[in-house]
Formats: C-alpha cells, structure tokens, sequence
C-alpha cells in the first residue's frame, strides 16, 4: 500500500476507522488511533487491545494509552517527529470527536483526508482478493445449501436465519450487512427487510447476503419464485438477467463506471422498466460492503484491474414485486472475472 499518497500536504495521518485501522496498520479490534508519518508508525490502543495490538501491527510502536491520556501520548508522538499539519478522517471521524482533537492538539493545524484511503483501498492486492474469494465462496456455498430448504409456509425470518446459519458453518465470522430475505409483494422494495411473512405459491423470493471472512465482505442476490412464475414474472427476470449479462460484458479495466452502469441500464430501458430500476448497477466491495468505486450512472471512475465490484441490476414494480440478480467480480485487463457461482437461471422452489 502506498502511504506517500495519505503524506501528500502533512506531516501525519490520524486513521480511525476500523477498516482503515485493519488496512494501513493489521490491527483488527476496530477501536484504536494509529498515526502514520514517513518516519514512524504508531498504533495508540486502551488496555484492552495491547496483546492484539502487539500481534497484529508488524513495524509499529504499539502506545497503551488510558485514564484519559490518549491526546498527550498523541501530542508526544506529534512532538518527537515535528509535526505539524495532521490530516484527519473526516469521512468516518465524529464531530465530537474532531473537535476535543482540535481542543487537545494545541498549535495543530488539520487537513481533511478526503477519500484518498478509500481510493486506495479501491485496488486489491492479491492476497485481499483470495480473501474476498473466499468470502464469496462462503456465500454462495450457503445459497446451494439453503435452496433445497425453501418450502411454502416458511417464514422469512426463518431464511434469513438458515442464510447467515450456513455462512458461519462455512467459516464466515459474521454478516456483511443485514440479510435480505424477502417475497412477494415485498420484493419491490430493494432494501426490504424480513419478518414472519410466509412465502406463499407464486411469490418472487429475493435473497441478498453476505458474510465477513478476515475482515472482508462477500455479496450476492438471487431471486426465486415459489410454485410457479407468471408470464410477467418470467418477463421481469430474464429482462434483469439480460442486463445483468450486458453489465458483466461491460465491465473491464478501462470502462468509465457510468458507461458499465448504462449497458445493463439500457437493457432495461428497452423492455419498458427504466422508471424501475433506482440504484446504480454495483459498488466495490471489500473491507466495506460499500466502497469504491461506485458504477452509478453519474460516475467518472475508470476502473481498473483488481477492483472487486457488484453487478446487480433489478427491477421493483410497486404492488407486484421485484427481481434483482447480483454477482461480485474482479476487474481485469480484457474483461471480469466472476466470483459468484450459483446459477441464474430461473429457480422455482417449494
Ligand atoms: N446488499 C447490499 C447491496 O447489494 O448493495
Ligand atoms: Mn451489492
Ligand atoms: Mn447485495
């Protein structure tokens, strides 16, 4: 990873934030400050995160702080290597925060970071992305487990819970975000959440998961009708999957992002459904479910090879129901590759 960029205009970086803190220094317990200049890394933890600290941060002077010392250890630090600007998180820092640093850090002055972590963060190393893989892996490993069981009658509480059941069996440490598991009329809702509704004959069931594996994110979506699939349902899906299709087509190192976005968007827009289809094709994932870069119609972002990103187009019909279909892929030279195995063809349950 390369600091010099977060070094551009100061004489030290303040991270944070738990990804960023797992990113720029290993440390994994989410609740630390580290400070980074070109000539010291320091990570300053509360008696609670010494040993970890001491474990995970390879090069780094780990700095125990407590009984309300944190920003004189911090000013000392600041002192030894004559700093003088400090950029700080401003996407992540509170503002209670920011400002008893501003009170504390006496004679400092503060640059915000922007988003040149994030942008950093953006590419995957290669280690990352076998992480990511496997992530992925877990996720749809759990889908293959979890289809079989889906029956008529079954809560989607109960789905929701046999989704993130078979991810932790299968090695994830948690849930990337709360578990989507929804049907019927419901499904036109892109971020609906479950409850003790049943999944009744007829209903399009979508399924939005993923987990965390060592800190990083898996994502992906598959719809299913139960019973039997109308003409109309039929017609939404293989209309989403088309252009689901078109997007994995698109998206390759070198493509503006809103380019990508527009070749799935098209396909929708065709077949009648543009007003149906709000978000943007897909995100990057990584330590964060959502990250960069964002394929969204209005983005600039080139992207290139290592980003790992979403394609997951949908369609969402008030009053009738909706279809997403999502994979996560890794961008490359002349192409993606996808990480998301389960099939797309329309799966009829119960
Ligand atoms: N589950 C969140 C997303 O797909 O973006
Ligand atoms: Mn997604
Ligand atoms: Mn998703």
């Amino acid at each position: 990873m390369n600091i010099d960029t977060l070094l551009e205009n100061c004489d030290a970086v303040l991270i944070t934030s738990p990804h960023n803190l797992q990113y720029f220094s290993g440390f994994a317990g989410g609740e630390g400050f580290c400070l980074l200049s070109s000539s010291s890394k320091t990570i300053f933890v509360d008696s609670r995160y010494t040993v970890e600290a001491e474990s995970e941060c390879i090069g780094f002077e780990v700095i125990e702080f407590g009984g309300g010392n944190l920003f004189e250890l911090i000013t000392e630090q600041l002192n030894k290597i004559s700093a003088k600007v400090i950029c700080y998180e401003d996407l992540y820092l509170t503002v209670a925060t920011f400002n008893r640093m501003k009170e504390k850090l006496d004679g400092m002055s503060f640059l915000p970071l922007g988003d040149k972590a994030d942008v950093i963060r953006s590419v995957k190393t290669d280690a990352e992305i076998a992480l990511l893989r496997e992530a992925e892996r877990i996720g749809y490993m759990a889908f293959e487990q979890v289809l079989p069981m889906i029956r008529l009658g079954m809560t989607e509480n109960d789905l929701a819970a046999e989704l993130e059941y078979q991810m932790r069996k299968l090695g994830a440490s948690g849930n990337a975000f709360d578990t989507i598991a929804i049907s019927g009329k419901k499904t036109a809702m892109p971020h609906g959440r479950p409850d003790g509704k049943r999944l009744e004959y007829g209903d399009f069931v979508t399924m939005d998961f993923g987990c965390l594996y060592k800190g990083y994110c898996s994502d992906m979506t598959r719809t299913v009708v139960m019973g039997e699939a109308s003409p109309k349902q039929i017609e939404v899906y293989n209309t989403v999957l088309a252009a689901q299709l078109e997007g994995l087509k698109a998206i390759k190192a070198g493509i503006v992002a809103k380019d990508a976005d527009y070749a799935a968007r098209r396909i929708i827009e065709e077949a009648g459904y543009g007003s149906c289809f709000g978000h943007s094709l897909g995100h990057g994932v990584g330590m964060l479910i959502h990250e960069q870069p964002n394929l969204s119609p209005r983005s600039e972002t080139v992207l290139v090879p290592n980003m790992i990103v979403t394609c997951e187009p949908g369609i969402y019909i008030p009053g009738f129901g909706g279809v997403r279909i999502e994979d996560m892929v890794v961008v490359k030279e002349n192409g993606c590759e996808n990480l998301t195995y389960s099939t797309k063809e329309l799966i009829i349950c119960g």
